[in-house]
C-alpha cells in the first residue's frame, strides 16, 4: 500500500443510497429520510441471542488528590444491567449523556474489564467478562466496534488501506498479499471507492470517513457490531444514508448491532428492540411497537416526547411535550430506591425507599417502576408493593415474603400482569 500525496477529488458529496436530492432531504426530519431509505428492521425474537449480559456493572475508582492518591468513592457507570441482543437482531441503547451507554460498548468489547457481571457469547456462551486478554484474542475478531466521531477514529496518517487492513494483518487471517484484494472488495460494500485505499482520511468527508470505520470494523465479518453512536456527529442527511448502509450491512453479513445512540429517533428504524438506560441502569426495554406506541415508564415517555412523530401529527394527534427537570444526578452517590425519582412528577414515598426491579410485564417489556403505565394512565397505588413484601409506602409489610423476580437477559413464557397484578403468560 503505497502512500500518495493527497488528491482533493476524492472528498466528493455521498449520494448513492438515498435517491432523494440532497436539497429535499435536508428539509425532512430525519425519520422522513430514514423511511425513504428502507423499512423498519425485522428480526426474529426467537432467535438465539449472539449475547446475554447479566448484571453487568462498571464502577470507576475516585481518587483523593494530593501525593497518596486514596479510593475515596466510585462513579457507578453501569450497575447491574442484563440484556440480550439476538443473532442478526439489533437492539438500540438509548439514553442521555452520562447513562453509561458508551461504557457499556467498551465494556463489550473489552476495552474495559467489568466490575462484575457476565457477557456470554455466541452459540458455546463463552463469558466475555471472565477471559484474560490472550483468551480473548480470537474472540476480539468477532465483536468489532464502529466509533462516534469519524475524524478522532482514523489516524490521519496512515492510508484508508492500512486503517482498514490493520485488524486482518493483527488477528493474521490471510497472507500479507491477500490482504489488499481484501480491504478493496470491503470498501466496495461500504460505497468507497476500492481505488481509494492509498488516500489519507483527511482527504474525505465525515459521512466517507464514517464509512472507513464501518470498513475498519467489517474486515474480519463479525457477529457483534457495537456501534456507539455512529451517525451523531454526521449532517442529517449523511445519517440517513449511513443507517441505510449500516442495515445493508446487517443482512448481507448477518451481523448485530448493539446501536448506541441518545435518542430515541435515530434508533426507530434500525432497532426492532429498544433498551433505555437511565444513570447506570437499564428502566424499559421492549419491542419497536411497544416502546413507541406504549412505553411504561416515566423516562421513556420524557424521551418520546421530544420524537417528532410525523404521523401522529398527521391524523391530528400530538404527544405533550413532557420537560425534564433538573440535571441528571451525580453516578458516584445515585439517589436510593428508583434512580429516576429525583426528577420524576410521580414520585411517591415508596421510590426513595425500594429500588424498582426491572419487571416484565409484557411478552417482550420489561420495565423499572412501581406505578408503570402508558401516559396519563398510571396506576395510584405501587403494582409492585405485594411482589416487594411492602406496603405502598415501601416499608417491610410483616409477614409478607418477597416473589423472587427472575432478572435475568431474556423474556420468560410468563410475566406479571399490572393491570390484574397477577402472572399470565402462554
Ligand atoms: N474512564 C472513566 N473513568 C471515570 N469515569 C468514567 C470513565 N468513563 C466514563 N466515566 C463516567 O461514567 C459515566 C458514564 O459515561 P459514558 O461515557 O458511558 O456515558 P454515555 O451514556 O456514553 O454518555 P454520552 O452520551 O455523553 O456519550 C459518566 O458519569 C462518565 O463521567
Ligand atoms: S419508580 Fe417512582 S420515581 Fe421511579 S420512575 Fe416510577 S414513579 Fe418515577
Ligand atoms: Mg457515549
Amino acid at each position: 500500500m503505497s502512500d500518495v500525496k493527497p488528491d482533493q477529488s476524492a472528498a466528493q458529496p455521498e449520494g448513492e443510497l438515498v435517491s432523494t436530492p440532497a436539497e429535499d432531504v435536508s428539509k425532512l426530519s430525519f425519520s422522513d429520510v430514514a423511511e425513504q431509505g428502507h423499512k423498519p428492521a425485522q428480526f426474529n425474537p426467537d432467535a438465539e441471542p449472539v449475547l446475554e449480559v447479566e448484571n453487568l456493572k462498571m464502577y470507576f475508582p475516585v481518587k483523593s488528590s494530593g501525593v497518596v492518591r486514596r479510593t475515596i468513592g466510585h462513579v457507578q457507570a453501569v450497575d447491574g444491567i442484563s440484556f440480550q441482543v439476538p443473532s442478526g437482531g439489533s437492539l438500540g441503547l438509548v439514553g442521555e449523556s452520562g447513562c453509561g451507554k458508551s461504557t457499556t460498548g467498551r465494556l463489550i468489547t473489552r476495552l474495559y474489564t467489568p466490575t462484575g457481571g457476565s457477557m456470554r457469547f455466541g452459540h458455546d456462551q463463552v463469558d466475555l467478562a471472565a477471559m484474560s486478554n490472550r483468551e480473548l484474542k480470537p474472540l476480539r475478531r468477532n465483536v468489532q466496534m464502529i466509533f462516534q466521531d469519524p475524524y478522532t477514529s482514523l489516524n490521519p496518517r496512515h492510508t484508508v488501506g492500512s486503517i482498514v487492513g490493520a485488524p486482518l494483518a493483527v488477528h493474521k487471517v490471510m497472507p500479507k498479499n491477500k490482504i489488499l484484494g481484501r480491504v478493496q472488495e470491503i470498501l466496495e460494500v461500504v460505497g468507497l471507492n476500492p481505488e481509494h485505499y492509498n488516500r489519507y482520511p483527511n482527504e474525505f468527508s465525515g459521512g466517507q470517513r464514517q464509512r472507513i470505520g464501518i470498513a475498519r470494523a467489517l474486515t474480519l465479518n463479525p457477529k457483534l457490531l457495537v456501534a456507539d453512536e455512529p451517525v451523531s456527529a454526521l449532517d442529517v442527511s449523511i445519517q440517513a444514508q449511513v443507517i441505510n448502509l449500516l442495515q445493508d450491512i446487517q443482512r448481507e453479513f448477518d451481523v448485530a448491532f448493539l446501536f448506541i445512540a441518545h435518542d430515541l429517533a435515530i434508533v426507530r428504524h434500525f432497532c426492532p428492540e429498544v433498551a433505555v438506560m437511565y444513570l447506570g441502569k437499564i428502566v424499559e426495554i421492549a419491542d419497536r411497537e411497544t416502546i413507541y406506541g406504549h412505553a411504561h415508564h416515566p423516562y421513556t415517555q420524557a424521551l418520546l416526547s421530544a420524537v417528532p412523530d410525523v404521523k401522529q401529527a398527521a391524523i391530528g394527534g400530538r404527544r405533550e411535550r413532557i420537560r425534564l427537570e433538573g440535571d441528571v444526578p451525580s453516578p458516584i452517590n445515585p439517589p436510593s430506591g428508583c434512580r429516576f425519582r429525583t426528577r420524576c412528577s410521580m414520585a411517591q414515598e415508596i421510590c426513595a425507599k425500594v429500588e424498582p426491579p426491572l419487571l416484565q410485564i409484557g411478552k417482550r417489556h420489561k420495565v423499572a417502576c412501581h406505578f408503570p403505565g402508558e401516559l396519563g394512565a398510571h396506576p395510584q397505588t405501587p403494582v409492585t408493593a405485594g411482589l416487594l413484601g411492602v406496603d405502598r409506602q415501601g416499608s417491610p409489610e410483616p409477614g409478607q415474603t418477597p416473589t423472587p423476580v427472575d432478572l435475568g437477559p431474556g423474556f420468560a413464557k410468563t410475566w406479571f400482569d399490572v393491570k390484574t397484578q397477577q402472572v399470565v403468560g402462554s
